[in-house]
């Protein structure tokens, strides 16, 4: 448990203990090491000194030995123990070879104990034993008397070891007065230390609380040491490097955010945020909720696919979701159901820490409005340019009704009796004579009818035939051979009939002008034609106008597409029909190539992808 309060603990409080513990025990064991140095040298010092004294007494007693004269060796024994060697040498004794005590030096009778305490092996030159006496510690040294090789007797004396353990005792003290004051000094000196090198580690600290806070602006003054260069300093100066640059970001991305923000609510457009998962909202900008009528609460949570795409002209949705995709002209509703036309960019973006789909919507319904309006304009003027031919047509009708009518008034005046079965063929014909009109202004109607933008599955060969019925006459008035070449059972196209039409018409039209301009230049005797042909190469329907006409030019060829580019004279051409008829193409996924046409003419080639 104290090792998890250690762990749990401040980093100034772990290097205050650690330096503290480390101090400690190196200055205890310094001073037992000290110690048991000295102690061994003193006891070692002792034993030497104990030997020469006892190896002096060994020497002189040899004699009285010899002659056993005991007075001669007790007194002796206690010259030996004169002076300060008394309180060194506790006592002194002379056994004989049989080891009889001979002589001692203690005033009381010789103890018994000690003769066998530490035996002298034979052949040593010394033995020396720690003996426990009463009230003390001796060494007793034993010594042999040698009279050349044979040993007559030995000397036995006892060291005081009080003397060494009086001076470890003085020792003990000093080095406990030593390690405690080593310790106080270092308790001192690393409490300063973990201080000083914690400090400003807790301001930092500090610091980096107030960052994650979110407050960049924090007043935590950082001390004089910071301008220092040790590894606290660089520790300190990148750090509020790192906190400069997260500021830095902080701003750029509070300022990003605004900006973003000011975009999205005051953008002109509808924008919507989805998630890219399930394209359900998350976010729309006022914009979105004045279009298309909804408020903001209404929208948030809806599938995007309610606003739209209503009709199958924006089939195409957001399908994978890490690409950028765009829609155009697709037909949206607005909450009370009314159409909307809008162009759609959606980029995949983060939304607020989600995957989403940021969502533009351009509100093009004007502008498709102005396009219907001039496509219609368009319209109207070719059909006036084709009134002549259309009269025409409608005179043959009414030129086969006014005869069967003149005859039946004749007959009725002259009072003869029109036979049954004439009168019945007459107002047969006459009745077919009126459906051919009908049909015929019933095609000028569906024609001049101002087309919208849905789509369905067209056979354009069918639009083909009806503008030739309309034209057809035209052209043969001009001396224009029509040439058809019309595939059957190719795939159909999705788009709208009528503005297919409209295309075709198009271009009929300019082959005529094409045509009738090289006439008017002396081509007259070439034979002249148009040719239509369709048909399919895999997945496309390709419709192609060649004409025998004047051809274009390179110049002319890079501008034809443009709006109210003509080569015609003022009142003959507006420069609107090709450039009504690209975004037409256009608008059904198309294509427009120009090609060469019969004897130097063009051709237009129009390619569609099949349908179904
Ligand atoms: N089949 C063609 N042969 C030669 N030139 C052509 C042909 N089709 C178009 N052009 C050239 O392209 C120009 C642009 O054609 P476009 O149909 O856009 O306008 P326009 O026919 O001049 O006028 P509008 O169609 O509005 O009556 C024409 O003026 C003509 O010079
Ligand atoms: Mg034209």
């Amino acid at each position: 448990m104290p090792l998890e309060k250690i762990k749990r603990s401040s980093l100034k409080n772990k290097i205050f203990f650690s330096i503290t513990l480390v101090i400690l025990l190196i200055s205890v064991l310094i001073a037992l090491f000290t110690r048991w140095v000295l102690i061994s040298s003193l006891t070692s010092e002792l034993k030497r000194r104990g030997l020469g004294i006892g190896q002096s007494i060994a020497e002189s007693c040899r004699g009285p030995i010899l002659t056993e004269d005991i007075p001669q060796l007790t007194s002796l024994l206690f010259d030996a123990r004169l002076g300060e060697r008394k309180l060194l040498i506790v006592y002194v004794y002379i056994q004989d070879k049989k080891d009889r005590v001979l002589a001692h030096t203690f005033t009381r009778p010789f103890p018994q104990g000690l003769i066998d305490a530490n035996p002298l092996p034979p052949d040593q030159p010394h033995a020396i034993r720690l003996l426990k006496m009463t009230g003390s510690s001796v060494y007793d040294v034993a010594i042999p008397v040698l009279e050349g090789i044979y040993r007559i007797g030995n000397v036995h004396l006892g060291v005081d070891k009080n003397h060494i353990d009086q001076l470890i005792g003085k020792l003990r003290t000093t080095f406990l007065g030593f390690v405690s004051t080593v310790t106080i000094i270092f308790f001192v000196i690393s409490h300063g230390l973990a201080r000083y090198i914690t400090r400003p580690i807790s301001q930092l600290t500090r610091v980096s609380d107030e960052i994650s806070r979110g407050n960049f602006n924090f007043s935590v003054p950082l001390e004089n040491r910071m301008s220092g260069e040790d590894e606290v300093r660089q520790l300190a100066s990148s750090f509020m490097n790192m906190a400069q640059r997260i500021k830095e970001s902080q701003v750029r991305l509070q300022e990003s955010e605004a900006k973003y923000r000011s975009l999205f609510n005051s953008g002109p457009n509808p924008i919507f945020a989805l998630d890219q998962n399930r394209h359900r909202i998350l976010d729309a900008n006022p914009r979105a909720e004045a279009v298309f009528g909804y408020s903001r609460e209404e929208l948030i949570g809806r599938p995007f696919s309610d606003l739209g795409p209503i009709d199958d002209s924006g089939q195409q949705c957001f399908g994978g979701k890490n690409e950028e995709v765009a829609i155009s002209k697709v037909q949206y509703a607005k909450k009370d159901g009314s159409p909307i036309h809008v162009n759609v960019h959606a980029i995949p973006a983060r939304y607020e820490s989600v995957d989403a789909l940021i969502v533009a919507t351009t509100d093009i319904s004007e502008m498709v409005e102005k396009d219907s309006q001039l496509i219609q304009a368009s319209k109207m003027t070719t059909l006036g340019e084709m009134s002549a031919g259309i009269a025409h047509e409608v005179n043959q009708p009414l030129n086969a009704i006014k005869m069967g009518s003149e005859f039946l008034e004749f007959m009725a005046q002259s009072g003869k009796k029109i036979p049954q079965a004439d009168l019945l063929h007459v107002v047969a014909e006459i009745s077919g004579q009126v459906d051919r009109a009908v049909a015929i202004i019933q095609r000028l109607r569906d024609f001049g009818r101002k087309s919208d933008f849905s789509k369905n599955q067209v056979q354009i060969n069918d639009c083909v035939r009806s503008v030739i019925e309309i034209i057809g006459r035209q052209l043969t008035l001009q001396n224009i051979r029509l040439d058809l070449e019309l595939s059957e059972g190719i795939a159909p196209v999705m788009a709208h009939n009528n503005r297919l039409e409209q295309v075709i018409f198009n271009l009929l039209t300019n082959a005529r002008d094409a045509i009738v301009q090289r006439q008017e230049s002396g081509d007259e005797d070439l034979d002249h034609c148009i040719r239509i042909s369709s048909g399919q190469d895999n997945r496309h329907v390709r419709l192609t106008v060649s004409d025998t006409g004047v051809g274009i030019s390179d110049t002319v060829k890079d501008r034809i597409f443009e709006a109210f580019f003509t080569t015609k004279q003022m009142g003959e051409g507006m420069g609107l029909g090709l450039s009504i008829t690209n975004e037409i193409v256009e608008d059904y996924g198309g294509t427009i190539r120009i090609g060469s046409g019969i004897h130097g003419g063009t051709a237009f080639v129009l390619t569609f992808p099949a349908a179904g």
